[in-house]
């Protein structure tokens, strides 16, 4: 994820832009760049790379000055590079920006900007931004920025720097973090709290659609009417550990709990306004190229082939195309049935997965079309594919996968949905129908994450039993089969994901008393029959937590215990679902003290076949 810094005082700027950069660095980056006032103008060196090619490059020319702004990059729009990174100049070279987050209007934004002369250099959504000040700009930096602000829209952590008023920083955010950190005649900037906790501990938290002007002396925050906000000071107490994690206790909780900022990333600039249609600006697919295609083969490992199940529904529901749906280390070795009108998709979070790059490599020697889905821009996989769409959610440091299933489902219901267009399969109806409830997602998921309690409950209570089963029908059998791999990987109990009308014909000889079943009932077509299925774990004497969707007030006659969660559409039920399952994972590895982030015998990144 993209960090930034940003300083000014009567200190070099420099030595703390890289000291708060290389604190920043476990969050995983592609590139970065400062950029230092030297009392005439502002000096910018930006690197790809990790941050000691950055340090090698300054080491000789370090920039001298006691303002500067600094940052390091994790590709969304534009493949790593130089001139990708961050900081970002306007066409004069006497504003710099840095950002987080995702421009969602800056194609619109650069077309009008480049018809007004505007010369841009990289692809990023970013530079539009140091542009639009520029263009803005008539003597008053403040009001500049104000204007860019109400141009503007989608998620964003902005620090402003220009050489016209080289005394003041300008900073603001929506959607992403941003602190303040209060210094004595010295005041720094940061997107995390560990890039300061060295200098100090004393901050202010900016809030959404909050903006500060930073001096040396003063910190100035208002809203963007410039009406002045008054702010807390927040002691940080935080060791530097607790801060990398944002005070949460490990990674994999933390990036639980990111999952509705990850959802609205994935969906950022990707749902028409009118919820007619999905954008992908990356597919620039005919109606007659997608009508030539016959089949569709989803190919992946562990959890992304997990969310590669949801998306035969989805494809095969929506788009009406057939879906095969492999395991990766599988696929290449049966000899598939793949040719030019087969559509491939592969499904990779960190776009290195050596059996999905082999699946993927094999798919195009068999002369397939194919697709990528990952989460990190320039993987091998995305450079191996023929067209690729991003998740854009973040790094995920946790070896357990949770922010990436989320997004991987919603990217695969948006090209569903996307297909659907293309090949006229669904009534407009429908579209709006599904984008509205796509549109509800995050605040359904943060919904879910703001009470846990029940599900920690549940995990302390059943933690220590060897034997867990979930149960489901239709998309909430692949949602008990990630449900399964969580509880597995992280804690370490024997988790078995079964279909629940297969029950019978095997597995039902393991339940027994006290077993604990979760059961997944979120799917009206399929309700009554699974129903059927619980009754037939409960007449075992199994423990049954039931899953179901609020306004479900008929469940509780069935189970032991209920987990509510938001009522969605049915087909985005898994993407709610999946959430009190990952809790119970974690909470169930809490219990029985395991290493939640580093599970034993596991690696994030599988590269050996
Ligand atoms: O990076 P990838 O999505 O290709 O990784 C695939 C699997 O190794 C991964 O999903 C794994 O199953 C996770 N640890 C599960 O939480």
């Amino acid at each position: 994820m993209c960090g930034i810094v940003g300083y000014i005082g009567p200190n070099q700027a420099a030595p703390f832009l890289i000291e708060g950069l290389t604190k920043l660095e476990y969050r995983g980056y592609d590139s970065a760049g400062i950029a230092v006032f030297d009392g005439k103008e502002i000096n910018v060196e930006k690197s790809v790379g990790r941050l000691g090619i950055l340090k090698k490059k300054i080491e000789t020319a370090s920039p001298n000055g006691h303002v500067g702004i600094g940052h390091t990059r994790w590709a969304t729009h534009g493949r790593p590079s130089d001139v990708n990174s961050h900081p970002h100049t306007d066409c004069t070279g006497k504003f710099v920006v840095v950002h987080n987050g995702i421009i969602e209007n800056y194609l619109h934004l650069k077309e009008k900007l480049i018809a007004r002369g505007h010369v841009f250099s990289s692809e990023t959504d970013t530079e539009v931004v140091a542009h639009l000040v520029e263009e803005y700009y008539e003597g008053d930096f403040e009001a500049a920025v104000r204007k860019v602000l109400a141009e503007i829209e989608g998620s964003y952590a902005l620090v402003f720097m220009t050489e016209h008023d080289p005394d003041k920083i300008i900073c603001t955010k929506q959607d992403n973090p941003l602190v303040i950190g209060l210094g004595n005649g010295e005041n720094f900037i940061a997107s995390d709290i560990p890039a300061i906790i060295n200098r100090t501990r004393k901050t202010y938290i900016l809030s959404d659609g909050e903006m500060a002007i930073v001096t040396k002396d003063s910190v100035w925050v208002m809203n963007r009417q410039g009406v002045p906000v008054t702010k807390k000071v927040f002691e940080v107490n935080w060791d530097a550990e607790a801060a990398e994690k944002g005070g949460y206790e490990h990674f994999m909780i933390k990036e639980i709990y990111e999952q509705p900022k990850a959802i609205r990333e994935t969906m950022s600039g990707r749902l028409a306004k009118d919820n007619s249609t999905i954008l992908f600006d990356e597919l620039k697919w005919t109606q007659g190229e997608v009508a030539a295609i016959n089949k569709i083969a989803i190919v992946a490992c562990g959890t992304a082939y997990h969310a590669g199940i949801v998306g035969k529904y989805y494809l095969e529901n929506l788009a009406r195309i057939p879906v095969e749906v492999d395991l990766a280390s599988e696929f290449r070795y049966r000899s598939p049935l793949i040719d030019d009108k087969t559509m491939v998709i592969v499904i990779s979070q960190s776009g290195e997965t050596l059996d999905t790059l082999a699946g993927l490599k094999e798919a195009k020697r068999l002369g397939a079309k194919t697709l990528a889905i990952t989460n990190v821009v320039g993987s091998s996989i995305a450079r191996e594919a023929d067209n690729v769409i991003y998740t854009w959610a973040g790094p995920e440091i946790a070896v357990a996968s949770t922010k990436a299933y989320t997004t991987q489902l919603v990217t695969l219901c948006m090209l569903a949905i996307y297909m659907a267009g293309l090949r006229e399969t669904l009534p407009p109806a429908r579209i709006q129908e599904l984008i509205g409830g796509l549109r509800n997602l995050p605040a359904q998921a943060h919904e879910i994450l703001e009470d846990v309690e029940p599900i920690k409950t549940f995990a302390q209570q059943y933690g220590f039993n060897e034997d867990v089963f979930f149960i489901g029908r239709a998309l909430d059998y692949c949602v008990a089969l990630e449900g399964s791999l969580k509880l597995k990987e992280i804690s370490y109990i024997h988790a078995e994901a079964y279909a629940a009308g297969e029950l019978k014909h095997g597995t039902l000889a393991l339940i027994i008393e006290g077993v604990p079943v979760i059961a997944l009932a979120t799917q009206p077509d399929v309700y009554e029959k699974m129903l059927s299925n619980i009754k037939e774990v409960k007449a075992r004497d199994a423990v049954v937590i039931g899953i179901a969707m609020k306004g479900d007030d008929h469940i509780h006659n069935y189970v032991d215990h209920t987990i509510h969660i938001p009522a969605a559409h049915k087909y985005l039920a898994p993407l709610l679902a999946v959430i009190p399952l990952q809790l119970l994972a974690y909470y169930a590895a809490i219990t029985r003290g395991c290493d939640v982030d580093k599970p034993r015998n596991l690696a994030k990144s599988v590269t050996v076949e």
